[in-house]
């Protein structure tokens, strides 16, 4: 059966402005997030950041079933649903509000890695599990999606004790890596691509750039 896109509202006037980090493991997201963070403030923009999952305190519970080492018997579909069901909670209570009133959202991980992991690498369909976190956010998209690119070798070297997901094997995270370098070549207006293995200082002048032109300052 063919999923069908549920109808998006039309958040296109909110004042505020969503930023979502992506990558695989070990790509610097929450480096870069904090940089960002730390521009904006000084430009006098306030500033919301999420992590997922997590971010209200039933996608924090939710977030220990889907790291937990001790869940290994926990089906793809199982947690397919269970992402976009954190997500639904941390866009009803946190994401939607902030941007009603107006602040930069930036959040480290979005729909995209749902795509991408459980779309793409688990197999799942991108474009079911799509549907199901559009469902969950009732249409929630990102102004703008940064995509940290890194071999997926250097990445998992700098992890230390990884979860249920970073323990899966290096093919796995191969078919992440290559999940968001393609949702980022199909929508370039939403995605911007960005060489994670060049230094700190450079990605996170690239990932200024683009946000201090999408947002005029
Ligand atoms: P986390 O420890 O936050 O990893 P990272 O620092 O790499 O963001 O764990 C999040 C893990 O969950 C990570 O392996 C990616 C995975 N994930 C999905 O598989 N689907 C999703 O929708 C999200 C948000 C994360």
């Amino acid at each position: 059966m063919k999923p069908t896109l549920p109808q998006i509202p039309d958040r296109s006037a909110r004042p505020g402005f969503f930023v979502s980090f992506e990558g695989g493991e070990g790509v610097g997201k929450s480096t870069q997030i904090q940089i960002l963070k730390n521009k904006l403030i000084e430009l006098g923009k306030s500033v919301v950041t999420t992590r997922e999952p997590g971010g209200t305190k039933a996608a924090e519970a939710i977030r220990a079933i889907l790291l937990g080492n001790e869940y290994h018997q926990l089906t793809d579909r199982a947690e397919a649903l269970l992402f976009a069901a954190a997500r639904a909670d941390v866009v009803a209570n946190v994401i939607d509000p902030a941007l009603a009133d107006g602040n930069v959202v930036l959040a480290d991980r979005y729909l995209d890695s749902s795509v991408a992991y459980q779309g793409y690498a688990r197999k799942l369909g991108s474009e079911e599990v799509k549907v199901l976190s559009l469902w969950a956010t009732r249409g929630l998209l990102p102004d703008l999606t940064i995509v940290l690119d890194l071999d997926p070798i250097i990445g998992m070297n700098r992890v230390s004790s990884p979860d249920r997901l970073e323990s899966l094997e290096l093919n796995f995270h191969r078919l992440v890596r290559n999940a968001f370098r393609e949702l980022a070549q199909n929508e370039p207006n939403r995605f911007l691509l960005v060489d994670a293995s060049l230094d700190t200082n450079e990605i996170s002048n690239i990932v200024f750039d683009e946000v201090q032109s999408r947002l005029a300052l």
